[in-house]
């Protein structure tokens, strides 16, 4: 994909539906399971990662009715005792299953795209075997034995992950005894918050979160799924460098452990202003922003906050003035791909001075030049570099990846950026 200035961007833009959260999307199908009967699911997210988490709930046998916006699932008597588990480029999909079917009696062959194979599982086989449960490899593709008979632990997590939280409590839940789960720093935390508007067993103390045997299936829900941060925060870092613009956004999920990167950007000067307007099983509210003049920061607190964000905010750090630095985000190197190499590597080719530390990278501000980025097979690296084009031409090699979280990305840029395939 080719990205360049456009001419006469409009001024103002306010967002409609942009695209629902990933996260709220997977859980949603997945705690599914949990239920007694039909749940609903409005605005489910239809990207690559979130079909297939939903592909492998037909797999275990739920029964599913789709349309555009909108599913019904209903979860199986019994979850089939053997299945095919192919999470593509998923590690939601493939962590969150694991726990889910570590209570149940069976085969389970977990498989991932060959950037899924090359990221860590061990996080999630050490707690779910000391559970009861096995699993063949630390990496995929491996088998999951389940069991019946899984028990209760006391476990703290070395690293802040949401999906190994959120395995852990799933698995929990089918355990025989109750369990308790910490971690070094709160992880984004959707599956509690999720678990406990359903009335699961689940307590929250202080740092401990504490989870008991399900004794029965929990309510069927009905859920609509807001727009995500995590996709949001491309046009906001385009807004921020283009030269003259606003933007708002609504029913955006403004969970405190997703938008961190607003706060990031407000401490480099960014006109930007968010408000809670609805508190459900979730917080949601408005977003706006102003083209703004930014400077250099620090980021070296709530790493699991803002995760996702650090690709997108390193454009914002290249047109900031000063320097900038990102550390503590070793994990960086464990998403789909890594992430700080991927971010140090493109920003040079693009004519911006950017070092790799081992947790995280710097960047001086400066002048983007034209040029051509490979994009990893990495959708947030792909969307990252797109927004160059608000500046100077960019060529994005491979940048169909963007569907696995946002298929409808370039359609919403094209607005305020020139697209050519
Ligand atoms: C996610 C958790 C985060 C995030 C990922 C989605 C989730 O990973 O990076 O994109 O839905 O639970 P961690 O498990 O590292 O927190």
């Amino acid at each position: 994909m080719i990205l360049s200035p456009k001419a006469n961007p409009p001024k103002l833009i306010e967002w409609g539906e942009i695209s629902s959260d990933k996260s709220l999307s997977h859980r949603g199908v997945i705690f599914s399971f949990l239920a007694q009967g039909e749940c609903e699911i409005e605005h489910f997210l239809r990207s690559q990662d979130t079909l297939a988490t939903l592909q492998i709930a037909k797999n275990l046998g739920a029964r599913v009715i789709e349309d555009s916006q909108k599913i019904l699932i209903t979860p199986p008597k019994q979850i089939a005792p053997k299945a095919q588990i192919p999470s593509q480029n998923s590690g939601t999909a493939m962590r969150l299953y694991a726990g889910l079917l570590s209570g149940v009696r069976g085969r389970y062959s977990f498989s991932g795209d060959e950037s899924l194979s090359l990221r860590p599982m061990q996080r999630i086989k050490t707690p779910l075997e000391l559970m009861g449960a096995k699993m063949s490899s630390s990496y995929a593709p491996f088998e999951l034995v389940g069991s019946e008979n899984l028990r209760g632990i006391k476990y703290t997590s070395p690293i802040s992950s949401a999906q190994v939280k959120s395995a852990f409590i799933l698995a929990s839940l089918f355990a025989k005894t109750p369990s308790e789960f910490s971690e070094p720093f709160l992880s984004r935390d959707h599956s509690e918050r999720f678990l406990r508007f359903l009335n699961a067993p689940i307590e929250i103390e202080k740092e401990r979160i504490k989870i008991s045997p399900l004794s029965h299936p929990l309510k069927n829900f009905s859920i609509q799924i807001p727009n995500d941060p995590s996709s949001l925060i491309f046009f906001v870092v385009a807004c921020l460098i283009a030269d003259n613009q606003e933007m708002s956004f609504g029913n955006v999920l403004l969970n405190p452990t997703r938008i961190e990167a607003f706060e990031v950007l407000k401490r480099m000067g960014a006109r930007l202003e968010y408000k809670i307007t609805q508190e459900g099983f979730e917080p949601i509210g408005e977003v706006r922003v102003s083209s703004s003049r930014l400077v250099g920061v620090e980021v070296s607190e709530k790493i699991s906050w803002l995760i996702d964000e650090l690709p997108a905010l390193s454009i914002a750090f290249a047109c900031a003035s000063g320097e900038s630095k990102v550390s503590g985000a070793k994990e960086l190197r464990s998403k789909e791909c890594d992430r700080i190499k991927a971010v140090v590597e493109n920003l040079k080719t693009l004519g911006i001075q950017a070092y790799e530390l081992d947790d995280g990278f710097r960047v001086v501000g400066g002048e983007f030049i034209e040029g051509r980025v490979p994009s990893f097979g990495d959708h947030r690296i792909a969307m990252s570099f797109s927004l160059v084009g608000v500046r100077k031409r960019v060529e994005i090699v491979e940048s169909e990846c963007v569907d696995i979280s946002f298929p409808r990305f370039y359609e919403f840029l094209a607005k305020i950026v020139e697209v050519e395939r």
